[in-house]
């Protein structure tokens, strides 16, 4: 077996699932959810994540599995083959998933903070209070620290290599992770809130969604999944030549939505325990929580739990978006730079990044709209904003540059009915589905901006 190559079968789908499994479904679905008015917007999740994302899914993980290279050597292969020049669309993804990386570090950095101050009031020397939240995001050093200490650690793992480094680290904390949700889920729906929680999710009241709900949705599904970043390129170029990418696509997105409504079942309960108000805004959740933690009894040990399990989720799903970029730096370089090199230069860029976000709360205070601050800002833009734009660009290299027959080959397996009779359905999700719904989502988002723009004036 070639070093391009998963170690086991496995190592492939605990990636996969470790990599689309982060932040997103933890911190940013729940919040999401909230400002779309719950229900109705779940369905609309579920309905895209099958439909968009894992037909997107699917073609990037074949673009990686039939170029053996990463994103950007992947599509010059292609324009090669083809014919046609889509090097222009290349780099985007890659740019993509570097500053996503940076702001993604932060968050991560909040998580570590609270971990340290459930140990420390484990051990009885501090107190964890309402003003922990506020306190940390007004110190912009304590933020770039944290944000550094995280991305340290997400690089030493990194470096060691897909086999040596990610694969051995996912294999050991995967099923330590899995039994922390688990558990997670099982003490949240123990609280007396769960009637209200179902309710909440998925008694559909299709009048909360708003002209930005498509677009939200979209961004969201393809945030989670991991798709558009190049980071399942990279993936799909490790795929053994003895799996079928199409089905290891449908378990990916099938496990990592199932996990997504399971976490939802996590922070709702709780949520709506500790206060009356849903989650709308990415800080929200670390204000209320720890609070509601440190006041129920054992709850500085089911506290403690939550952020391990959200640190766990934070750190391999940042190992995948600086494994994206480190595996392009190398397949760029071919060979003249080491892995090394290519991870502490990326490290080091990446670090640079995060003083922006860092500063969100401090030296950059000011730079709000409306009720968004500078963090949620630069979410929204990235993952509502070009992720969309960008996964289509790469769909489109993938659809354009690779042939119907390779398409055919690589997707349609005799001995798999699913394969066999989806093909059509799926070339017809991403020729006209997705662009379809991506770009409507976009126009819709842009005319909701107009909306608010001429009713303020
Ligand atoms: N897919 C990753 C997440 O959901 C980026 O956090």
């Amino acid at each position: 077996m070639t070093n391009r190559s998963w170690r086991t079968r496995y190592g492939f789908y605990f990636l996969a699932v470790g990599s689309a499994f982060g932040l997103g479904n933890l911190w940013r679905f729940p919040y999401v959810v909230g400002e779309n008015g719950g229900g109705a917007f779940v369905l609309l999740y579920i309905f895209l994540a099958l439909t968009l994302g894992l037909p997107m899914l699917i073609a990037e993980m074949m673009l990686g599995r039939l170029t053996r290279q990463s994103v950007v050597m992947a599509t010059r292969k292609v324009s090669l083959t083809s014919g046609k020049d889509f090097k222009f669309l290349s780099a985007l993804p890659v740019i993509l998933s570097l500053v996503v990386l940076s702001y993604y570090s932060v968050i991560s950095g909040w998580v570590l903070h609270f971990i340290m101050q459930f140990v420390l009031s484990l051990f009885g020397s501090t107190q964890i209070g309402s003003s922990s939240m506020v306190l940390l995001l007004k110190n912009g050093g304590l933020q770039f620290g944290l944000a550094s200490v995280h991305l340290l650690i997400t690089l030493i793992v990194v470096v060691k290599g897909v086999q040596n480094g990610l694969e051995k680290w996912i294999g050991w904390t995967m099923p330590f992770f899995a039994f922390l949700v688990v558990f997670l889920i099982w003490k949240s729906t123990s609280l007396s809130t769960t009637d209200d929680v179902l309710r909440f999710l998925f008694y559909p009241d299709f009048s909360k969604l708003t002209l930005f709900s498509l677009n939200h949705a979209v961004g969201h599904v393809l945030f989670t999944l991991s798709v558009g970043f190049g980071t399942m390129v990279t993936f799909g170029s490790y795929v053994r030549e003895d799996q079928h990418v199409p089905t290891a696509g449908l378990r990916v997105s099938l496990f990592d939505s199932i996990v997504s409504l399971g976490s939802l079942f996590i922070i709702f309960p709780l949520v709506f325990k500790a206060s009356n108000r849903t989650i709308t805004d990415p800080a929200l959740m670390f204000d209320v929580l720890p609070q509601f933690f440190i006041e129920m009894k054992g709850g500085l040990l089911f506290g403690l739990a939550f952020f391990v399990c959200l640190y766990l989720a934070a750190l391999n799903a940042s190992m995948g978006l600086l494994e994206t970029v480190v595996s392009n730096i190398l397949d760029i370089f071919n060979k003249k730079i080491n892995r090394n090199q290519a991870g502490w230069a990326t490290g080091a860029l990446a670090l640079l990044l995060t003083l922006l976000p860092s500063l969100s709360g401090s030296f950059f205070r000011e730079a709000r709209l409306g009720e968004k601050g500078l963090i949620e800002l630069i979410d929204s833009i990235l993952i509502n904003g070009f992720l969309p734009l960008v996964a289509l660009g790469l769909s489109y290299i993938f659809f354009k540059g690779v042939s119907l027959k390779d398409k055919e080959r690589l997707f349609v397996d005799k001995e798999r009915f699913v394969s066999y009779s989806m093909f059509p359905q799926w070339i017809f999700a991403l020729r006209w589905f997705a662009p379809s719904i991506i770009i409507l989502g976009w126009l819709l988002h842009l005319f909701g901006l107009l909306k608010i723009i001429w009713q303020n004036d």
